[in-house]
């Protein structure tokens, strides 16, 4: 497994597979790698020829008083999992040769940035899409994979790479839980042994609309109520947004089929959860 800093290094790398018609299959990530990065690595090592895999904290995907200073780091951790998955090139680029002075190019996806994580993070989706295109154009992937778990960034992708006519295939992946049902994030670190408790109340509420959903309720104000009410009991909790919604443009619902999503935030202390469900997928 080789590790890269520079990105011209990088991008010297990515141009002997691609002359020679291999397929180079890449997983973005910040790092602090768990089973639910560990999916997308093992299904990105079948369908490429050279894996690679980048570990960047972005720094502009972050607003103000968010949790840059303190994300999780363990990059020793995160080699031993990248060995354990097949991955070739671990790319670790440093911030200011990613945003040197005098950067000012942003990509923004317009609409599609704009509710749920977009509305309570203002510039997190500009930050999102202007990082994965440069990253894209570094590491030039055929096939670039996302998880579930971050519903509207796979969108927002998604949504880029095609309005961009970027020749890239984008693979949306499945969200990984602990077996408790908790959503697997690195962000979970955060959490206080009676927060990772509390945490729980998010997929335990999914999954209660899920089986309303399944018993005939289509309301989505029924169900989004429901799981508000089944969070708001946890004292620890504090609800930034649930909303019922189509899974792809991401425009409210009033009736829910099984293509809606469900989708949540929440704090819990100074931890930003998120979490959702296709109502038609499994959980
Ligand atoms: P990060 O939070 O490290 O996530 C990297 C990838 O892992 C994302 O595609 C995310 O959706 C996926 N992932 C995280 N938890 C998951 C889970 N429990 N199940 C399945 N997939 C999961 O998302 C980012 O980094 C950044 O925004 C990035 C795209 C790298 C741009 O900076």
């Amino acid at each position: 497994m080789k590790i890269i800093n520079s990105i011209i290094h990088m991008q010297a790398l990515a141009i002997a597979p691609e002359r020679e018609g291999r397929q180079i299959s890449f997983v973005p990530t910040m790092g602090y790698l768990h089973e639910g990065h560990a999916s997308l690595l093992r299904e990105g090592r079948k369908r490429g020829d050279l894996l690679v895999l980048s570990i960047f904290v972005n720094p502009i995907q972050f607003g103000k008083n968010e949790d840059l200073d303190r994300y999780p780091r363990d990059l020793e951790r995160d080699f031993k999992l990248a060995e354990s998955c097949g991955v070739d090139v671990v790319f670790i680029p440093t911030a200011t040769e990613m945003y040197p002075q005098g950067f000012q190019t942003g990509i923004s996806v317009r609409d599609i940035s704009l509710p749920l994580c977009g509305a309570s993070r203002p510039g997190h989706f500009d930050g999102v899409s202007t990082v994965v295109t440069k990253l894209f154009n570094i590491v030039r992937p055929d096939v670039a994979l996302f998880g579930a778990k971050d519903y509207q960034q796979l969108a927002v992708i998604r949504r880029m790479t095609h309005d961009l006519n970027l020749p890239i295939e984008i693979v949306g992946m499945p969200i990984i839980r602990e077996s408790d049902g908790l959503a697997m994030s690195s962000r979970n670190a955060y959490l206080t042994p009676p927060e990772r408790q509390s945490a729980l109340s998010l997929s335990r509420a999914l999954k209660r609309a899920r089986e309303l959903f399944l018993a005939g309720e289509c309301s989505a104000s029924v169900l989004s109520s429901e799981v508000r009410t089944l969070i708001e009991q946890d004292p620890l909790v504090i609800i930034d947004y649930v909303e019922v919604l189509d899974g792809e443009m991401l425009q409210k619902v009033k009736y829910v089929d099984s293509v809606s999503l469900l989708a949540l935030a929440i704090k819990i202390g100074q931890t930003r959860l998120i979490d959702n469900t296709i109502f038609g997928e499994e959980f």
